[in-house]
């Protein structure tokens, strides 16, 4: 679920499910299973969404996430004005084509990011690409709102100049996250903790109905190409050999048997001397023996 600059864009809302009108909650509904809530809840709901979260994103939801789930997907059974999760539930299986299933997902990914988080790692990357006069292809795999995408574009212009041919692949799984991210328009807040010489290179300051915001200057979000791609998908694009890969913060939400399927996935699209910048919790040398560890957090191909 994207946060950070949603409220500068517009939201998408998908289609209803195929062939079924909303349903209208009857005012005076009781809720049988808890009285502070307005929806119907139960464990037996928690459990299939976990299950399709599962199946979907591969995303492991703990028990513990039960207050987080009902909040989020709850916004999704009051959309089609129903008061059961199990109706919800039930339309979202019955039609697999529907575009539910997006806004289901996007509900329940967390997309907590920021500019040059875990700020270790780009000097790593500068040093990496330092004196390359070819093309240099950086792989973002959960890119969420951008803010990480577009560190990695700036640390690379930075590097390696202006015109340098540098292109940053920025992939998530969350439609409306990719959405944020592409409009490159983030709350002065988070942008004012970049020195002021980046502020300037890489950002406009906003005015009149844009005060308080800046937008990603034409030059750098031109470095940045996003597509929709799902990590645990059977069907990635056909996509570019990288000399770097970033899958930051994100395999923490898989099991291990996820992680091990990605990663081997990972080998086939990276250079043989390519990085891969891991997130600060995340340790793939027990996952993978086809990486070994490079920095902190930082593996290459063995
Ligand atoms: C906590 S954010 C991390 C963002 C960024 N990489 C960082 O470290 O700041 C996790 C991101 O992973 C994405 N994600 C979760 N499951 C995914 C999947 N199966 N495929 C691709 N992206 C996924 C979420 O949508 C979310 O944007």
């Amino acid at each position: 679920m994207a946060d950070g600059a949603m409220d500068a864009l517009p939201t998408r809302e998908p289609r209803p499910f195929a062939g079924t009108a909303p349903r209208r909650a009857p005012a005076n509904r009781v809720c049988s299973i808890a009285l502070v809530r307005d929806l119907e809840f139960d464990d037996h709901d928690l459990e299939r969404i976990c299950a399709l979260i599962y199946r979907r994103a591969g995303i492991v939801l703990a028990a513990h996430k039960r207050d987080m789930v009902y909040s989020r997907v709850g916004r999704r059974v009051r959309h089609y004005h129903l008061t059961r999760f199990s109706d919800y539930l039930a339309q979202l299986e019955d039609d697999p084509r529907s575009g539910e299933w997006e806004a289901f997902t996007n509900a329940l990914t967390t997309n907590l990011t920021s500019f040059f988080r875990e700020e270790h790692h780009f000097p790593l990357l500068a040093r990496h690409v330092a004196g390359r006069t070819g093309p240099v292809r950086v792989w973002c795999a959960a890119a969420s709102t951008g803010q990480e995408p577009y560190s990695i574009a700036m640390q690379l212009v930075e590097t390696l100049g202006d015109q340098a041919d540098v292109q940053v692949f920025a992939t998530d799984i969350d439609t409306q996250a990719l959405e944020v991210a592409m409009g490159g328009v983030y709350p002065m807040s988070q942008v004012e903790k970049l020195d002021e010489k980046r502020r300037k290179r890489f950002f406009q300051k906003g005015g009149g109905q844009r005060a308080g915001y800046a937008r990603v200057r034409p030059e750098l979000a031109a470095r940045v190409k996003f597509q929709p791609l799902n990590l645990v998908a059977g069907n990635w694009p056909k996509l570019d050999l990288f000399d770097a890969v970033f899958c930051r913060n994100v395999m923490i939400y898989f099991d291990a048997e996820t992680q091990a399927r990605i990663l081997k996935r990972f080998v086939l699209h990276m250079q043989p001397d390519a990085l891969l910048f891991a997130g600060h919790s995340e340790n793939f040398t027990y996952i993978s023996d086809q990486f070994r560890l490079r920095g902190q957090t930082v593996y290459t191909l063995r």
